[in-house]
């Protein structure tokens, strides 16, 4: 094994653009992902967890060379068996992997999952980028209904929403594969006239991953895409037909949209719909997008499956959505009731009484120091009532109960304990 060439001061701090969660940012996250796992559920969603690594294939195939995380932010290694495996950079093709593997094309289609984990991209990090994040994720698997395509945008949407922030949904269709190759060729014929005019990095896409440039936020290229010919003024009618069935749903749930031609969304693998939730700051500045997703039918085929699995889903941003959300996601203490002891010998004591106890209001709370300094954490952390057990309470079988807001106390026996509300 080779030495690391890092110093000390290097090793203790966490990979660049990666962190540690712990205290309210820790509480946050897990909020978050309760919150989207009840409403996913309550659509009739069902968690899914797949590895952390998968082969680098699965990814190379399913999102496609040219593309900025196959190019440049993938996690790769090599075992010591010699496979070559990857840190997962987003959770569609090993979904899509998992669903092959295990025949679930012989279950009742279509199957709805959800799921939430961390992954990497090695990208530079920044506010609302990071090398390794978190999103929570939803894939329908097994049906062309765009009523689908509808139903993914609006529990994604009913998800961000919790934030209480103004958010759009950015829609775009991308037709088929077909047509994308034909529109493909009249898109490189136009940057190909218009090379000189374009943004130095994207000039170097037009032999690459010509549609990539129709996302690109340099201002000479916004530009020169004001021009561009757009996908959707060349869809057929099957195609026309799909997204308009979508729009006119998401019109019906009253779910904002605005069609945005530009949108082609960073993977390979989407045909048909794709989206993103975008939200605006103070000055009207468009955020990063907090959340994307679409319709990727020929996922399956491009992975190694012989036939189509047509497929819908989504990714939810769950740093970005947090971050926007100011205190959404914070728990605070509510009515809970800690329940602390004056000496440390009376712990035993008081962890047999919250085993007898049926009030779940009520938790030890394992702070073995001085009266004082329990009581002042515990205001500070903003409980509004305490139990406290010293010597005589226990001796009497009983406790003393404080109200913090008002100051009152009184002591209460076991039963009352139990019937406290
Ligand atoms: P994505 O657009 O690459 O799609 O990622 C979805 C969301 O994850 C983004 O909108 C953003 O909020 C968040 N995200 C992406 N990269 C980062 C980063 N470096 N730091 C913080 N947040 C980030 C997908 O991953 C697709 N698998 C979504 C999907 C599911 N499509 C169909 N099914």
């Amino acid at each position: 094994m080779s030495e690391s060439n890092k110093s000390n001061k290097d090793i203790l701090q966490a990979p660049r653009g990666m962190r540690d969660f712990y205290g309210t940012p820790y509480q946050q996250k897990s909020n978050f992902f309760e919150y989207a796992r009840m409403i996913a559920s309550s659509y009739g969603f069902t968690g899914i967890e797949t590895p952390i690594l998968e082969h680098t294939e699965i990814f190379l195939k399913g999102i496609g060379e040219g593309t900025d995380i196959i190019d440049k932010e993938m996690y790769n290694l090599t075992t010591l068996g010699g496979d070559r495996l990857t840190l997962k950079p987003e959770g569609t093709a090993p979904i899509m992997r998992a669903y092959i593997e295990h025949g679930m094309g012989a279950l009742p289609q279509p199957q709805l999952f959800y799921y939430e984990s961390p992954f990497f991209r090695h990208d530079k990090p920044q506010k609302g980028r990071y090398r390794q994040f978190y999103q929570f994720g939803l894939e329908i698997m097994g049906s062309r209904d765009p009523l689908y395509d509808a139903l993914t945008i609006e529990v994604g949407y009913r998800i961000i929403q919790k934030t209480g922030k103004k958010v759009v949904v950015k829609i775009n269709s991308l037709g088929t594969r077909d047509i994308r190759a034909s529109y493909t060729e009249t898109l490189v014929a136009f940057y190909r006239e218009h090379q000189s005019k374009l943004a130095e990095g994207d000039q170097e896409r037009i032999d690459t991953n010509p549609f990539r440039i129709l996302d690109s936020k340099e201002p000479e290229t916004v530009t020169v895409n004001q021009s561009a010919p757009t996908l959707i003024e060349s869809l057929d009618k099957a195609s026309r037909d799909h997204f308009t069935s979508v729009t006119d749903t998401l019109d019906g749930l009253d779910i904002p949209y605005e069609i945005n031609p530009f949108l082609v969304r960073g993977m390979d693998y989407y045909e048909h719909t794709v989206f993103e939730y975008v939200t605006y700051d103070n000055e009207n500045q468009e955020s990063f997008a907090l959340g994307g997703g679409g319709r990727y039918d020929g996922l399956a085929e491009l992975i190694g499956h012989t036939t189509s699995i047509p497929s819908v889903g989504l990714g939810l941003g769950a740093d970005r959505i947090i971050e926007i959300s100011d205190d959404t996601f914070t728990t605070n203490p509510g009515d809970r009731i800690p329940m602390i002891v004056t000496e440390n010998s009376l712990y035993v004591h008081a962890s047999q009484l919250l085993q007898k106890c049926t009030n779940n209001k009520l938790f030890m709370y394992p702070l073995f120091t001085k009266i004082g300094k329990q009581m002042s954490r515990i205001e500070k952390e903003g409980y509004t009532r305490v139990c406290i057990i010293g010597e005589d309470e226990a001796t009497n079988q009983q406790v003393t109960y404080k109200d913090l807001t008002t100051g009152e106390q009184r002591t209460l026996s076991y039963k009352e304990l139990n019937n406290l509300s």
